[in-house]
């Protein structure tokens, strides 16, 4: 029987590093303070969601969204190997009961692409015990959260292979060589930068282990991963490109994900495959990080994995970064027109999740990129966009009346 809720989750997501600020004992934080640093500047306070996160659910509510996706922090529950905060354990049982009493589903991932320092300088992803590590780390907190709706263990899992050349692209040899000082380990032991062979190996083994950890410890609790997938499309002829960067980036993933209850669903934009390489469509507008504007993007990925795995989806992310309102109130229609269509189609969906709740810390690119539905201005109040009140009134209300939405 599937432990997914019945309601359809309409969402929207943040990530612990992101939002959270003084994440101090992460390896994110040690690489964002190396000299010269692959980050353009330091996360600093965030947005001090760890202090304000409730009036950030309360905010969810108030959007009308019934789930809220949120990520717990490696680097706070364990502090150091084998020793976990209770105080940070506590704080993270009181934001799910901070959802639970405004009736929003708490979906709860437990890596978003950052871990405690002392894990980086074992190797990260390639050290030999790490999903060993992982998963004792996820049954300790999985035991402490009573109330978790659904559980992600990695966020974007296949991100480090399919974006390597990207993330490679960033590091120069003086940015190695300070990495290397900040982590005790080489810049490769931070998740975005992880061998593929890493990722394809330990990375999915601490995935599966994970699973069986948090299911043990909440059997009622669906669990899955989350994926970065880019539409894929190609000139003709040019098919074998496109194909090979499906079975190599998704493919593996996806199969590995069958014993699994759901997979998260990231999509972003689409990378067209020409005969001298792969990336946007020339021509076709862009976004703020250089991304093709793809609203449409979302429901082909939906239908594309829809038409090979049988396996439920929920739209973890997808979202518009940019400082052009107005455009992510168009986007958020068209990408829900067309993971309506792919519904239509067959696409077994259950759940949408804008990025992001609040405009954030980007990873290298700082604060300069604006995806959230919520302005955070300098000091710390929360502004919601007029996307924000648009996001509620495009959902399914009239024509999906079969889904149970708040
Ligand atoms: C990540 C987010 C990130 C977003 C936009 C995804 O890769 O999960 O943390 O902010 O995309 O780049």
């Amino acid at each position: 029987m599937s432990r997914l809720p019945e309601q359809f989750l309409w969402g929207t997501a943040v990530a612990a590093h992101q939002v959270e600020g003084g994440n101090v004992n992460s390896d994110c934080w040690a690489l964002e303070h190396a000299s010269p640093s692959v980050f353009v500047e330091p996360s600093g306070a965030a947005c001090d969601h760890w202090n304000r996160y409730e009036e950030d659910i309360a905010l969810v509510a108030q959007f009308g969204l019934n789930a809220f996706r949120f990520s717990v922090e490696w680097a706070r529950v364990e502090p150091e190997p084998g020793v976990f905060s209770t105080a940070a354990l506590d704080h993270y049982a009181r934001v799910v009961d901070a959802c639970r009493e405004l009736s929003i589903v708490p979906v709860v991932t437990f890596h978003h692409f950052t871990q405690p320092r002392w894990m980086a300088a074992l190797g990260g992803f390639a050290a030999r015990d790490f999903p060993a590590r992982f998963a004792a780390y996820c049954a300790r907190a999985a035991r402490a959260f009573d109330g978790i709706g659904l559980a992600c263990t990695i966020n974007e899992l296949n991100l480090p292979v399919s974006a390597a050349a990207y993330f490679q692209s960033r590091a120069s040899d003086a940015h190695r060589a300070a990495a290397q000082v900040a982590l005790g380990a080489p810049l490769d032991a931070f998740f975005l930068f992880t061998p593929a062979d890493a990722i394809l190996g330990n990375g999915l083994e601490a995935h599966r282990l994970a699973r069986e950890a948090i299911r043990a410890e909440r059997v009622e609790v669906p669990v899955g991963m989350t994926l970065a997938i880019s539409e894929e499309t190609a000139d003709p002829g040019i098919e074998d490109r496109r194909d090979a960067r499906r079975e190599r980036f998704y493919a593996p993933f996806l199969d590995a994900a069958c014993n699994d209850d759901f997979v998260g669903v990231q999509t972003y934009a689409r990378t067209h495959s020409r005969a001298d390489g792969s990336g946007p469509l020339p021509g076709a507008p862009v976004t703020t990080m250089g991304w093709e504007d793809r609203p449409l993007a979302i429901g082909a990925v939906c239908q594309w994995i829809g038409s090979r795995w049988n396996v439920p989806l929920i739209v973890t992310e997808n979202g518009y970064p940019g400082f052009d309102d107005a455009r992510r109130e168009v986007f958020i229609t068209t990408a829900l027109a067309g993971v309506r269509s792919a519904m239509a189609d067959g696409a077994d969906v259950r759940g949408y999740f804008y990025w992001s709740l609040l405009d954030n810390f980007e990873w290298m690119l700082g604060y300069r990129q604006r995806f959230g539905l919520v302005e955070v201005q300098a000091d710390m109040r929360r502004a919601p966009k007029r996307s924000a009140r648009s996001y509620r009134s495009q959902l399914f209300l009239n024509s999906c009346p079969d889904l149970d939405v708040r």
